[in-house]
This record gives structure tokens, C-alpha cells and sequence, in this order.
């Protein structure tokens, strides 16, 4: 009888026991009458030792030529080990290659990221992209997760639009039969809206768009992103489903992947640990008032871009939420406040330690001849948003929510410099391969 198949992630449950991993030959050392082979599953990686007693003499001559990256299937017995990562090493006594990898591209030598990207369909064999794919999964778990519990309905919407969400100089167009040209889609929230209407607390989840002309460490024109939207809440409730919101994503990942992101992608854990209630808020006239102070000029009126961003956030151990922005500076649909009509209801989430805004968001204006007039004043075309002030005629409430992008989200976390690493497949101006 074989033995039983086990995943390297689970092999602690086969001390002592026989077992075969199926995998791929992430790297190798010989001497003499041993061979060092470093066995991954995907789950994980082994130390599978072949001792030259214990196999056939051809076995033993075959496993110091396997190639990395090889395809292969060992067979042997599970014994703890104290020295290394995982805990436990195979003691070998079948070794056979399903498929020989001949001139693997990427050599354990540094490869520069423009060249790791080319090959992102191979480079995400890798170990730390290994642990960067799994810390998105927990995100995207933890993010489904904490919805779904919190009594939220799962609500889909479209991708192909009609019409801009977030402004029209980054819209994606497409040709659409005889209707024309759509676009798609900059940000499910105006659904959402409609949604809320329905079924009172609601999320969707999934890719945008952003024609983006920007080639910035932070931006993708396909990106993800989750959008909560609920009935009858205001924007100071808004920032606070926003603070329980991310401490619940931080909580998990640490409690899943802390020693790995320490470990593997060598990030400073300390700093996500100090992630916790209350987040610190502050208005954007006062963020304004700061940066001054930090000797970074600037006035009534200025947008933040990525610097400003980071001069506030490293004044704080967590994430910092900006507030009451100039409505100027903002999308069409936000409420005013009444106490200052200058100024949009909405806010901005910044990440600590210069990763930037990770949700925006905001009270949504709830008045039909405010909301027309905004939508006029944008030059949008009102047709196309007809059905959108139609909430506004048959039962309006005042409703609030945001988004939060995954990309930033994990490039925070795992204190990557750049988003390209958090996506499976980046999407950027100028990168559509793999
Ligand atoms: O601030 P944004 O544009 O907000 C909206 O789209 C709202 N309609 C959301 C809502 O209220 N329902 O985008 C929200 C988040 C940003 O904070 C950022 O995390 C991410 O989406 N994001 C991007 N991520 C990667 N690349 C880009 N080009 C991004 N643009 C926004
Ligand atoms: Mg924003």
C-alpha cells in the first residue's frame, strides 16, 4: 500500500509516519553521501534528506541531477527536526521526477523586479510570493468574513457602466453593440446605493478600473476593491465601521501568517500589533495645520498625494483618518456638512509607515435637487444617472460607506514598496503580461 499523500503545511500530524509529497524541487546541496533537496508543495517547503543507504544506487545518483523547479514525487518517513523552519524533515527512500524543468529562468541569484515581473507567471513559485499570495487570501476571507457576520448581504455589481463613479478622465472604455460606448467600472458604490435601499447593509466586492495616468508605487488600473454601503448611517459612524473594520483584516493576518511575514518577508510585525481602537481622526483642515507644522507648506484647498499622506500617517502608530476634505477635492456624490457647506462629508483612511490611503469613503448626498445639481455641475450626463437620483425620490435616507483597495491593503502588511507584488497578475500603464 502507499502511503498517504500529505501537504507540507500539515505534515506536524505525520511524526514518525511514511508519507509522499507531490511537488516541485525549490533548491538542492549535496555531500557526498547525502542530498539536501528542498521540497515544495505549495503548502509549504521540506527538507527531504536522500541518504545514500537508504535508496537504490540509481535513485541516489538520479536525485543529485534533478534540476529546480523540477516536478517530483518522494516518498518517506516524516521526523522532527529542531534546526529547521517547519519543524520536521523526510527521511527519503523514493525519490522520481514527474518532470525534468530544464534552464528554470529564475535562479535563487537576484533578479531585478523589472525581469521577476516578465516572469510573474514562474516568480510566484517563489517563497515570498508564496506568502504574499496566502496574506491576500486571509485579507480576502477576513474582509468577507467580518461582513458576513455583521449581518451585511453580498450584492455584485456590474462592470461594464454607463457612466463615470469616480470621474471621467479615468474611465476605460469599451465599444457596446448599438448602445454605444461603455466604460468599466471605476467603483460598484452608486449600486450599492440602490442595494441599500433594498436590503439595508450591503457590500460588494471585486475588480475596478482606473485609467490611471500614473506610475506610481501605489496605483494599478485593475485593482480590487470592497465596498460596504449601509441605510441610516452617518460619516461618523462611517469611520468607525471603517477602525473595527481593519483591526478585524490586521487581527487575522497576524493570528495566520505573523512568523511568515517576520520571517519570510522580513516586515517589522511590532508595528501592525500596535493596530487598534480608537483610530486617530482629525479634520482635513487640521490635517492641513500639521503638515505645516512638519515643515511640509500647504494650504486651504491642496489635494494630498502620496507625500502629504505619509508625512501625516508616520506622526502615528496606526492608521490615521482624514476627515471633511474640501467637497472641490471630492466625487460628485458626497453630502455637504451643513456646519460648513464648503466641505464634503467624506474621509480618507491612511495607512501608517507611508503606504497611503487604503479606503475612501463617506455620507452620501440624500437630497434629489442637491444631488441633480452636483451631477450638473460635474457635467455628468444626467440620463445616465436618472436611476440614481430615483433613490432620492422614494424614500430617501441619509446612508454612508467606503471602500478599502486590497492591493494597498496587503502591500501595507506585508510592508511591500510597491502594489505590483500584492496582485497575482498586475495591471499596470504599462505592464498587460502575463
Ligand atoms: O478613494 P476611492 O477612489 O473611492 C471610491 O472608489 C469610492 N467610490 C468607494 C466607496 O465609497 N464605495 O478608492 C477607494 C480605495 C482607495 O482608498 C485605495 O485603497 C483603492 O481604492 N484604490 C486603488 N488601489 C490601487 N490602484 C489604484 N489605482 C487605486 N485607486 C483607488
Ligand atoms: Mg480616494
Amino acid at each position: 500500500m502507499p502511503p498517504p499523500v500529505a501537504r507540507i503545511s500539515q505534515i506536524s500530524k505525520y511524526e514518525g509516519q511514511e508519507v509522499e509529497l507531490r511537488g516541485w524541487l525549490y533548491g538542492k546541496r549535496s555531500s557526498g553521501k547525502l542530498h539536501f533537496l528542498q521540497v515544495r508543495d505549495g503548502s509549504g517547503v521540506i527538507q527531504a534528506v536522500v541518504f545514500k543507504n537508504e535508496v537504490p544506487t540509481e535513485m541516489f545518483a538520479r536525485a543529485d541531477h534533478i534540476l529546480q523547479e523540477s516536478s517530483i514525487v518522494v516518498r518517506g518517513t516524516v521526523r522532527a527536526d529542531k534546526r529547521s523552519p517547519l519543524g520536521f524533515e523526510l527521511g527519503v527512500n523514493h525519490v522520481e521526477v514527474v518532470h525534468e524543468a530544464k534552464d528554470y529562468p529564475i535562479t535563487p541569484k537576484e533578479h531585478g523586479v523589472a525581469y521577476l515581473m516578465e516572469k510573474r507567471h514562474l516568480w510566484l513559485r517563489s517563497a515570498r510570493q508564496n506568502v504574499i499570495l496566502r496574506v491576500r487570501h486571509t485579507v480576502e476571507k477576513a474582509i468577507r468574513d467580518f461582513f458576513d457576520e455583521d449581518g451585511f448581504t453580498l450584492v455584485d455589481a456590474p462592470i461594464f457602466t454607463p457612466a463615470a463613479c469616480e470621474g471621467t478622465s479615468t474611465l476605460f472604455e469599451v465599444p457596446y453593440f448599438d448602445l454605444g460606448k461603455a466604460y468599466l467600472t471605476q467603483s460598484g458604490q452608486l449600486y450599492m446605493e440602490a442595494a441599500a435601499m433594498a436590503l439595508g447593509k450591503v457590500y460588494c466586492f471585486g475588480p475596478t478600473f482606473r485609467a490611471e495616468k500614473s506610475k506610481t508605487r501605489r496605483h494599478l488600473t485593475e485593482f480590487w476593491m470592497v465596498e460596504p454601503e449601509v441605510a441610516f448611517m452617518d460619516l461618523e459612524e462611517d469611520m468607525t465601521l471603517a477602525e473595527r473594520f481593519i483591526c478585524s483584516i490586521v487581527q487575522r493576518v497576524l493570528d495566520k501568517h505573523e512568523r511568515e511575514i517576520r520571517e519570510v518577508l522580513e516586515r517589522d510585525t511590532s508595528k501592525l500589533q500596535t493596530v487598534k481602537p480608537p483610530f486617530p481622526r482629525m479634520t482635513y483642515g487640521e490635517a492641513i495645520e500639521r503638515l505645516n507644522k512638519a515643515g511640509h507648506p500647504s494650504k486651504w484647498g491642496d489635494d494630498f498625494g502620496g507625500d502629504e499622506e505619509t508625512v501625516l500617517a508616520s506622526q502615528f502608530d496606526r492608521p490615521v483618518i482624514v476627515h471633511r476634505y474640501p467637497a472641490d477635492l471630492k466625487a460628485f456624490y458626497f453630502k455637504r456638512d451643513p456646519a460648513d457647506p464648503r466641505v464634503a462629508l467624506g474621509m480618507d483612511v491612511l495607512a501608517p509607515e507611508g503606504f497611503g490611503e487604503i479606503i475612501g469613503g463617506g455620507q452620501r448626498e440624500d437630497d434629489f435637487d442637491a444631488l441633480l445639481g452636483r451631477i450638473e455641475e460635474h457635467k455628468l450626463p444626467v440620463e445616465a444617472f436618472e436611476w440614481y437620483l430615483d433613490l432620492r425620490k422614494y424614500g430617501s435616507v441619509p446612508h454612508a460607506g467606503f471602500g478599502l483597495g486590497v492591493e494597498r491593503t496587503v502591500s501595507w502588511l506585508c510592508g511591500l514598496h510597491h502594489v505590483r507584488e500584492t496582485i497575482p497578475f498586475a495591471r499596470m500603464m504599462e505592464r498587460i503580461t502575463p
